[in-house]
């Protein structure tokens, strides 16, 4: 196991790369600790859960929701819980978003960690300190910025991960290696799927450096006002059309990643088009969709990101290599 600590503004994450569920129990006393999960999980990895306080919740993002976190608190109530217990959010994003927000509001603040069960909470969702909800049609309006206390990494649950999720993480990991890492780029094009899925040591290696990448860029800029916008690389577009079509956040992100490649070659004189469509196309995303332009810019006028007439879109100038410019309306609407 290896241990590394990554100071944010206002708390201190341990990270344990390399462990196992059963390390949980080095970190918080069973009696006072409630584990998080959803019924996917806890039905795969049943045995591990034993002896713990446990809520089980039903799997999916149509449940990260008010209703949600009411009926969680309910049982925390219950449990009598009070503020010295640690709530354990052993899940993929859903789960880790939802128990890091309840344990922010609970009682004020408890503490809070997280054991991620799917890729791409293991390199994305759980790290970063953004938790919370979503309102309606809304994704992520509601909730907070804090940071867990630990997160225990422990690959051996991605063994019962379905397919399609190893390949809705790579679309984050392949986001990591084009905007920042371009030596983890070259790895990714010798490297496959099933390669990872087959190879522990392997991919242990790569969860801790996207783990690690991603923890220094939200350290660097944890309220989100410079750097740690270039993690939006792919999602602007990418959000626009996973509200619109039955697209996988990672499918969409992926088409969003081709989509900001071509723009950054139109704009940036961006050379590597073509082997980043490659990677995408190797780790089962997809780099293209049929989908309505109109409704497309429509949304994308209405993201968050949208300042006047102008969008801050991530481009890269190379691989290994992203900047965040400011793109008008009408070039945008010419690209899409
Ligand atoms: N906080 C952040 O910074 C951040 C960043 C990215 C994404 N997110 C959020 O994360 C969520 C997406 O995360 P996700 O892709 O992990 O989704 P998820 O939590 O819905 O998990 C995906 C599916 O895999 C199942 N599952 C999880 N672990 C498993 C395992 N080991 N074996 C078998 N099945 C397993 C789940 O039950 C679910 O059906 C979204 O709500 C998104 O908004 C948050
Ligand atoms: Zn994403």
């Amino acid at each position: 196991m290896q241990t590394r600590k990554v100071s944010f503004s206002r708390q201190v994450t341990n990270f344990y790369f390399g462990a196992s569920f059963s390390g949980i129990k080095n970190l918080s006393s069973q009696k006072t600790t409630v584990l998080i999960t959803d019924e996917n999980v806890f039905a795969a990895h049943k045995k591990l859960f034993k002896g713990y306080h446990v809520i089980v919740l039903n799997g999916g993002e149509e449940y990260k929701v008010q209703a949600t976190v009411d009926s969680i608190i309910q049982q925390l109530i219950d449990i009598k819980v009070d503020r010295s217990w640690t709530l354990i959010g052993v899940g993929g994003g859903v789960i880790t978003d939802m128990t890091g927000y309840v344990a922010s509001i609970f009682l004020r603040g408890i503490s809070f960690g997280f054991l991620p069960t799917t890729l791409l909470g293991m390199v994305d969702a759980s790290i970063g300190g953004k938790n919370g909800i979503d309102l309606g049609f809304f994704k992520n309006m509601v909730g907070t910025i804090n940071q867990p206390h630990f997160l225990l990494y422990d690959v051996s649950f991605l063994k019962t991960l379905p397919d399609n999720e190893w390949y809705n993480g790579f679309a984050e990991i392949i986001k990591h290696a084009a905007i920042i890492d371009a030596t983890m780029f070259k790895e990714l094009e010798k490297g496959s799927v099933s390669f990872f899925q087959k190879n522990k040591p392997a991919l242990q290696a790569l969860v801790q450096r996207n783990a690690l990448l991603k923890a220094k860029v939200v350290k660097e800029d944890e309220f989100e006002k410079g750097r740690r916008r270039l993690l939006n690389f792919g999602h602007t577009l990418g959000h626009a059309l996973e509200k619109q079509y039955e697209l996988m956040h990672g499918e969409a992100v992926a088409v969003g990643m081709a989509f900001a490649a071509k723009l950054s070659r139109d704009l940036l004189g961006f050379k590597s088009v073509e082997k980043l469509v490659n990677l995408i196309d190797q780790y089962h995303l997809p780099v293209s969709t049929h989908y309505d332009k109109e409704k497309a810019f429509h949304l994308l006028v209405s993201d968050k990101k949208r300042e006047g007439e102008q969008i801050n879109f991530i481009l890269l100038e190379r691989l290994g290599k992203a900047v965040s410019k400011k793109i008008s309306l009408p070039e945008i609407y010419k690209a899409i």
